[in-house]
């Protein structure tokens, strides 16, 4: 039983563009969930012990909904390619590393702990091919209090001799994974993981179609995030109306599915995800580094997708979900110039809802401080940025959107237990 009380300024979203905020409020967990948001704090619950953070500013945890873990160790460095040839050059020399349970202990141990410091509260994360150290990662995500999902990749073609694997053990170590990350984690959850239509055989995406009925799994994977990659997909695979396609005639695209990036959709791409309630995750930060475009958000919004926020590391170079709120409405204003001012750009409000309570369709009633929500709560001391006398708190989170940092995190809370 975990049961107490926040005091500070709480600040949320409820639905896309709508703000609640209250003014020095109490917030009260109870069991681990969010029991309600009180201007006075009811008579029952002055029992409860009370953390008093005055003045601070309270918002929900943040949800990455796409990263690479073992990316972390090259974040910042090799940003001077696109998609396809930084894969090659960079990305699976890294990711061949995991191969080895010393490399991968040193290299999780410094991501997690990095994870810990950051606002993110919740993950759905690439590992590599290598099943040992993927449960190593979870092992250590689920320890430092994390919630989420990892997924065990899949490359069985069009890959390089040392980060591939042959169909038969791709499928014989994800069901080993989903069976043993299943029996000894709770917070952290499997997903599906084909790398992306490319680096995946006919015969692999079939059978991973069939792992995640199965087993009720979600899927996560990457969509149409640039141009080469978009024609290579249809090099590939025969009478393809879109890339989305690929996914969806293997059983991979449904309202339990993640997509990274969804740069270039077509009219017939929009339609699909729409049908099928897919959760679009778009990654600004990494769609800048390794040019790959500027996604249209706004259209995807107006098209009835899910869209949702991730800093996709290492084409992303930051673990701040604070960044890619502010980057994605950065991304959005070009849009928005680049479309005779259409594509209307995002507000801070409604970038911080993809970033919290968008994700409920995967993540489950989290992101949001209505009663019932999982307790998930970031104290941020925005005094440090500047005075907070008479600045109105909707302004006062817009400074904070626009400019927080790690250090100043006063407080975050996963699920009711206090991990900073
Ligand atoms: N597409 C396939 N693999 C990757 C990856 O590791 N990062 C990104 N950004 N896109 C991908
Ligand atoms: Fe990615």
């Amino acid at each position: 039983m975990n049961n107490f009380v926040l005091k500070g300024n709480i600040i949320y979203t409820p639905s896309f563009g709508e703000l609640k905020v209250y003014e020095n409020g109490f917030l009260v967990c109870e069991d681990n969930l969010v029991q309600g948001v009180y201007n006075k704090l009811p008579e029952k619950f002055e029992k409860l012990g009370l953390f008093d953070f005055t003045d601070k500013i309270i918002i929900p945890g943040l949800i990455d909904a796409h990263l690479h873990a073992p990316q972390f160790a090259f974040m910042g460095m090799g940003m001077d390619l696109q998609l396809l040839e930084w894969l090659e050059t960079y990305t699976f020399k890294e990711e061949r590393k995991y191969s080895d349970l010393e490399y991968a202990e040193e290299a999780y141990e410094y991501f997690v702990e990095e994870l810990t410091k950051s606002f993110t509260t919740r993950i759905s994360a690439f590992s590599t091919i290598h099943k040992d150290s993927t449960l190593l990662l979870m092992d250590k995500l689920e320890k430092r209090g994390f919630k989420g999902f990892v997924g065990k990749v899949n490359m069985d073609t069009n890959s390089p001799s040392y980060l591939s694997e042959s169909t038969k053990v791709s499928v014989r170590d994800t069901i080993d994974f989903i069976e043993e990350s299943l029996s000894r984690f709770n917070g952290i959850k499997p997903i599906i993981t084909p790398r992306f239509a490319i680096s995946c055989s006919e015969e692999l995406l079939n059978e991973l179609g069939n792992i995640a009925e199965k087993y009720c799994l979600p899927i996560q994977s990457h969509l149409s995030e640039n141009v080469d990659e978009i024609k290579w997909v249809k090099e590939l695979f025969s009478n393809i109306k879109c890339y989305a396609d690929v996914y969806d005639r293997f059983n991979l695209f449904n309202d339990k599915t993640l997509m990274a990036h969804c740069v270039y959709p077509n009219e017939e791409e929009y339609k699909l995800m729409r049908d099928k309630k897919i959760t679009a995750v778009h990654c600004p930060v990494s769609n800048m580094n390794i040019a790959s475009g500027i996604s249209p958000v706004r259209k995807l919004i107006e098209n009835g997708i899910n869209v949702t926020l991730g800093t996709d590391v290492a084409g992303g170079s930051t673990l701040s979900m604070i960044k890619v709120i502010s980057d994605s409405i950065q991304n959005s204003k070009l849009k928005y110039l680049f479309t005779d001012k259409q594509d209307m750009f995002l507000s801070p409000t409604e970038g911080l809802f993809l970033a919290t309570k968008a994700n409920e369709r995967i993540f489950g009633k989290v992101g949001s401080f209505e009663p019932g929500y999982e307790f998930d709560a970031l104290v941020i001391d925005d005094s440090l940025l500047g005075n907070i006398k008479g600045v109105k708190l909707v302004n006062r989170l817009e400074r904070v959107v626009s400019r927080a940092v790690f250090s100043h995190i006063k407080a975050k809370f996963i699920s009711g237990k206090r991990v900073i």
